[in-house]
């Protein structure tokens, strides 16, 4: 292997590697993926280290998916024919300090992800809005959008809460036929679990499946003075859901930006194995504790299932 690999972790179900997911991926063997989940770096919205390799370390969105392009392509090619990846991204605001009008406004990322997947040969076969609160968010961001006061005030420059998505896309190509289905035995998946799963929106409240968005595995270990700005964790139960739809039990799962674990975790303890990939020392030192955790509960998991057997 050449990719420059700083530390890995082989445990009996995952592998985890401290690396630059580009120059790794590159390497890793075709059709190898069962299905992929992860959250990319969000443009240059968050900086997560220093190093040039991080790919949120960009000056623009065009220079952003120059660098994913490269990914995406080798993200098809090393995953089985007929299957997916799902990648969970949101639209991002943009300021006037940012803009050469001086206009303020919404950038379409989720659309520029959507198009680099499919350029990359990806056939775009879903999408899932997740539902987002928007009092949360204004506190979390105090957004001009979200303001009661500009609400009041002049209405024209409020926006509304942004929410989440799901994009889901498949490899299309010749072999698709030789690999084995995803099956759900109707006992333990009855009609009522698919039509949840079916849902185009997860609600965070109401009417539908109930998402947490505070459901998430604690970041606050991993931080360190180096981090620039802070990891946003992949909520838990949106890999269960994918993971549970989209996979068959011992598969194998990979994230191309596993942070602190968060989709390897749920990979694990629900019976799948996992593959991740992490540039930042300190999350990837994270993402092997909980990673060891989730193989350790899933084993035990197992041996309940094989003694009531
Ligand atoms: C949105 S975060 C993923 C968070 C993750 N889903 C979790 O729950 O912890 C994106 C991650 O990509 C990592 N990253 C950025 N550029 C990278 C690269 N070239 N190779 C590997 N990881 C990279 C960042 O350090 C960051 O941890």
């Amino acid at each position: 292997m050449t990719a420059n690999v700083f530390a890995s972790h082989i445990g009996n179900r995952f592998a985890a590697y401290n690396c630059d997911t580009v120059e790794f991926t590159r390497e890793m063997p075709e059709d190898c993926v069962d299905f992929s989940v992860y959250s990319p770096p969000f443009s240059s919205l968050y900086i997560y280290s220093e190093s040039e390799r991080d790919m949120g370390n960009v000056g623009s969105d065009e220079e952003f998916q120059a660098n994913y392009r490269h990914l995406v392509k080798e993200m098809l090619r090393v995953t089985k024919p007929g299957r997916l990846t799902a990648i969970h991204v949101k639209d991002l605001v943009f300021y006037s300090n940012a803009s050469e009008r001086g206009d303020r406004g919404i950038r379409d990322f989720t659309g520029e992800c959507i198009r680099t997947h499919v350029e990359a040969g990806w056939t775009y076969h879903r999408r899932i809005t997740i539902d987002r609160c928007p009092v949360r968010e204004m506190q979390k961001t105090k957004s001009d959008r979200l303001l009661y006061k500009n609400f009041r005030t002049d209405a024209a420059r409020t926006g509304g809460g942004l929410p989440e998505y799901l994009v889901v896309f498949r490899k299309w190509a010749e072999g698709m036929d030789g690999v084995p289905p995803v099956l759900h035995d109707p006992e333990q998946h009855p009609l009522d679990t698919w039509q949840d799963l079916a849902q185009p929106i997860w609600m965070t409240s109401g009417v539908w499946y109930d998402t947490d968005e505070t459901d998430v595995l604690n970041v606050r270990v991993a931080r360190d003075a180096e981090a620039e700005k802070h990891l946003c964790p992949m909520p838990l139960d949106l890999t269960e859901r994918l993971v549970r739809q989209y996979t068959n039990p011992d598969e194998t799962v990979y994230s191309p930006f596993m942070g602190i674990g968060s989709e390897g975790y749920q990979s694990l303890l629900h019976g799948r194995r996992f593959i991740g990939t992490e540039l930042k020392g300190s999350y990837y030192a994270q993402a092997v504790k909980y990673l060891g955790e989730a193989e350790r509960q899933g084993a035990r998991a197992d041996l309940f299932v094989q003694a009531a057997e």
